[in-house]
């Protein structure tokens, strides 16, 4: 009696124990992360909501396979993954009895392999291009799951799409390339967990923007060696990427060739002075472009006939003393050079009122004062030749009474009034202006002058690039 009540005693001990582990009170709660690199150990926790020692807990994968047992002594239960190929599905953890079994909620886990052997690659290739053509460049990977990239031009970090570049998953794209696009070209592709990133680099590609070739331009100056004249022919172009195979042509003919690593080469061959010796091209040529210089003639014409003095007043803003300009001129010669003088002095290249300029053919007087008016007068000579004789200019007078209402003069005066109407732009000098012009049309006169010098005093000052400018506006309107 006292056996069997005992045992049943131990029977509703027992079943109270399993209604109590197989019910819904047992709860279990897996956690463990969704990514994970190759080969790296990861760690799954399994929760329950009560300790139910000694039985075991499993973790297991996808349809049951189980990969570690461990007593559920513990809270959390701990288990340690390393990551293999066949790592990626879903974990569970597990404890059964015999009754029943109970699973926990699913970790999905992703296997991320590291990128590995990025390359890149070039399209066109090799990557030489002309300025305007595009090029695309690709960023492979061995090996690697779902990698980010990034881009480097000249080792500075292209992060987004930038009006240089069009960044597209793997891909850097350029439409027209100018010279901006050159250089040296990287990417980077890289897996990023948590704070785990892995990367892996291309190694540089050089990407070369060639510039269009421009037409030759052939020009020449003469020197002497033990043999006579030579003439040293310059053929340049003012672009293009070397190399330049430049050819030079006498009267059609090929004379000489060269290849250089600039834009520039040089050629000589014997020149008689004052004998014509036809005419020289050159062409320059690339892999792309072959082009002609115009026509140049070998022809050196030492400095003869007369020389004289072209001279024109010109106004200058600042003050109510004009300026003149001074132009030596020969008949002929190919290669003079000039020297000044005033009243039998020469005048140095630097002087104070005075401004040489154009190589020695052109003087500027700043300022017509007392000091510097008088007598002028040029002479020209061959600038290869220091024993050949001077061609000297008739004398031409400078001074502030010079400045009659010549013909040249009128037209700068409407030439500032005209300027007026831009600066000054009000109607009531549009107005007045517009009748400054109009007197000017009819009769030019003293009144008139006044109303546009006084109004030049508030004007800016004239620097040297505007006195030359307005000097072109003059002989335009001259002619
Ligand atoms: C021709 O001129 C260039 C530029 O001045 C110079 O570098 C070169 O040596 C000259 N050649 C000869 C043969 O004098």
């Amino acid at each position: 009696m006292g056996e069997s009540a005992f045992l049943l005693l131990m029977q509703l001990l027992l079943a109270a124990l399993v209604t109590k582990t197989g019910g819904a009170t047992l709860r279990l709660e897996l956690t463990g992360p969704s990514k994970a690199y190759l080969k790296s150990t990861v760690m799954f926790q399994c929760k329950l909501s009560e300790l139910i020692f000694p039985r075991s807990c499993d973790l297991i994968k996808d349809s049951g396979d189980v990969l570690d047992t461990k007593l559920c002594e513990s809270q959390p239960v701990t288990f340690y993954l390393k990551v293999d190929d066949r790592s990626e599905g879903e974990y569970f953890c597990r404890v059964r009895t015999k009754e029943q079994t109970e699973t926990s909620n699913a970790v999905k886990l992703q296997v991320v392999i590291p990128v590995q052997g990025t390359h890149l690659a070039s399209e066109p290739s090799p990557p030489i291009i002309y300025e305007g053509a595009g090029f695309t460049l690709r960023c492979h990977v061995r090996r690697g799951t779902l990698p980010t990239y990034v881009w480097y031009h000249n080792k500075q970090l292209v992060a987004t799409s930038t009006p240089l570049h069009r960044l597209s998953g793997s891909t850097l794209t350029v439409e027209q390339a100018s010279e901006r696009h050159a250089g040296t070209y990287s990417c980077e592709a890289q897996n990023y967990i948590k704070d785990h990133t892995r990367h892996s680099s291309s190694r540089d590609i050089t990407i070369v923007v060639k510039k269009y070739l421009s037409a030759p331009r052939l020009s020449f100056r003469l020197y002497h060696d033990d043999s006579g004249y030579r003439a040293n022919i310059s053929c340049r172009s003012e672009r293009g990427t070397p190399p330049v195979t430049f050819q030079l042509l006498l009267d059609g003919k090929h004379m000489e060739a060269k290849q250089v690593y600039l834009l520039e080469a040089f050629f000589t061959l014997p020149v008689t002075v004052g004998l014509d010796m036809g005419v020289l091209r050159c062409s320059a040529q690339t892999d792309m472009h072959h082009l002609l210089s115009d026509p140049v003639d070998l022809e050196v014409a030492p400095v003869g006939g007369t020389a004289y003095i072209h001279m024109q007043y010109l106004w200058r803003t600042e003050s109510v003393l004009p300026a003149a300009l001074l132009q030596c001129n020969v008949t002929r010669g190919t290669f003079p050079i000039f020297s000044w003088s005033f009243n039998h002095s020469p005048v140095p290249p630097e002087g104070e009122s005075h401004a040489i300029i154009s190589h020695g053919s052109k003087l500027i007087l700043i300022d017509i004062n007392t000091g510097n008016s008088g007598y002028y007068s040029c002479r020209a000579r061959d600038s290869f030749n220091s024993s050949s004789s001077w061609l000297e200019s008739k004398e031409v007078m400078v001074n502030e009474t010079g400045i009659g209402a010549t013909y040249v003069e009128v037209i700068a005066v409407a030439f500032y009034c005209f300027l007026l109407v831009i600066i000054v732009g009000g109607a009531c000098c549009l107005l007045s202006t517009i009748k400054c012009r109009r007197d000017h049309d009819t009769s030019p006169n003293d009144q008139h002058m006044d109303i546009c010098e006084q109004t030049n005093r508030e004007t800016e000052t004239m620097s040297e690039a505007q006195v030359e400018e307005m000097e072109t506006v003059i002989m335009e309107k001259e002619v």
